[in-house]
């Protein structure tokens, strides 16, 4: 399938260690910066639908604010029992401007 991209926010909307909310779609996201790498996942938590925007960015991982569990800010994967996972999506810079494509991510 192609590529869809679409334009959510301008760079320097999202700090590092910072998570926003983006809709694309019709999909609410999470779109994070974790070091130097923008990422996107679903924004609602896999196990009791914590809003992951209140999340934590640590060292490749998001921090779920209501149960702590650990995503791969790359995979979605849960750090310890990967049956769980968040839908994750492709992020790109495009000169100033931060693009998702609402496809989902193939898993790696
Ligand atoms: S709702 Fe996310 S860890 Fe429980």
């Amino acid at each position: 399938m192609s590529e869809q991209w679409r334009a959510v926010a301008k760079v320097g909307a999202v700090k590092p260690g910072d998570v926003i909310p983006v809709t694309v779609d019709g999909l609410e996201l999470a779109l994070g910066l974790d070091g130097e790498r923008y990422f996107a996942v679903q924004r609602r938590c896999v196990h009791r639908g914590g809003d992951l925007t209140e999340g934590i960015v640590s060292r490749g991982h998001i921090i779920c604010p209501n149960h702590a569990w650990r995503f791969s800010t790359a995979t979605g994967r849960h750090a310890d029992a990967s049956e769980y996972c968040l839908a994750t999506y492709s992020v790109r810079v495009v000169g100033d401007t931060i693009e998702i494509d609402p496809q989902l991510k193939e898993s790696t």
